[in-house]
């Protein structure tokens, strides 16, 4: 399907974005912030299904966020809305804008700047990607036969680490932190469709050694995007724990002190856009 859409024009150039379109086609009872919020939720719950039950390990809440649409709305728009994001981000997959069909609508349609929420264009990801991980740093690295940990503190949509991976291949582990309920998401979607398996998005202020919400962990087996609710649960959450007491040791036992008032509003279940000002 995705080839015959290619076919028509030019193979350089993405087809009109069919994704927006289907975002907005259901955002007329709702604002596209909710919508696109939700779509999020119900994508992470299609894609983690337990094999025993053949319902998603996360059946309620995945209820519980269809509960507020009409049939046609579930039958026909949602899952149409799934298959234009998959079919938009194969057609770009390897092109150097990248496959991020989601940070893209996020930053076009919903965040448009706001607190900061303006991702990096793909090309100059990829070329950090390049630099920051050239054949000099990663013979740095103590023990070579470990797979490289690639960690963006400030993930967003999760496109430096996509970049990341074009460049330093599969059998690495990428790990995202973002403040931002929606990014997170986001992120945990982008590399599950990428098939970066053994990595981890988590919901934190990444400057607080402690801070925690909620985690998601990309596996390939068990097959899915696995929330992690308990803190020491999470092998992202340590790595970034013990990275601040490396640092500490390093700068005389310096303390980061922040009021983390303005991040409040993050709650397991709600995504929340950020609130800075
Ligand atoms: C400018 S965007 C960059 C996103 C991504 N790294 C990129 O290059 O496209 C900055 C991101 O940092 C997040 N952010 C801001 N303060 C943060 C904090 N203290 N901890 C974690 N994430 C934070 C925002 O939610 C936003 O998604």
């Amino acid at each position: 399907m995705a080839k015959s859409i290619k076919q028509k024009g030019n193979a350089n150039v993405p087809s009109k974005n069919k994704f927006a379109e289907s975002m907005y086609k259901i955002s007329h009872r709702f604002s596209l912030f909710k919508v696109y919020d939700d779509f999020l939720t119900m994508s992470i719950a299609a894609c983690t299904q337990n094999l025993e039950t053949k319902l998603s390990w996360y059946e309620d809440e995945y209820l519980a966020t269809i509960a507020h649409y009409k049939d046609s709305e579930l039958r026909h728009e949602f899952p149409k809305a799934f298959a234009n994001l998959i079919i938009e981000m194969e057609e770009r997959t390897g092109s150097s804008q990248g496959n991020d069909v989601l940070g893209d609508f996020f930053e076009q349609n919903i965040s448009n700047g706001r607190n900061g929420q303006f991702f990096t264009p793909f090309h100059i990801c990829e070329l950090m990607a390049s630099l920051t991980c050239n054949d000099t740093v990663i013979e740095e690295e103590p023990k070579k036969d470990r797979p490289l940990r690639i960690l963006d503190p400030s993930c967003g949509s999760g496109r430096m680490l996509m970049a990341s991976h074009r460049v330093n291949g599969i059998g690495n582990e990428y790990y995202g932190i973002d403040i931002d309920r929606i990014c997170v998401k986001m992120a945990a979607i982008n590399l599950f469709l990428n098939g970066m398996w053994n990595s981890e998005v988590m919901c934190a202020n990444s400057l607080m050694p402690d801070d925690f919400v909620i985690s998601y962990h990309i596996s390939f087996i068990p097959f899915g995007i696995f929330k992690i609710e308990d803190k020491e649960k999470s092998k992202l959450w340590h790595l970034h724990r013990n990275s601040f007491s490396k640092h500490e040791k390093k700068t005389n036992g310096a303390l980061i002190e922040l009021d983390n008032t303005p991040f409040s509003e993050r709650s397991k279940d709600n995504s929340t856009q950020l609130d800075l000002f």
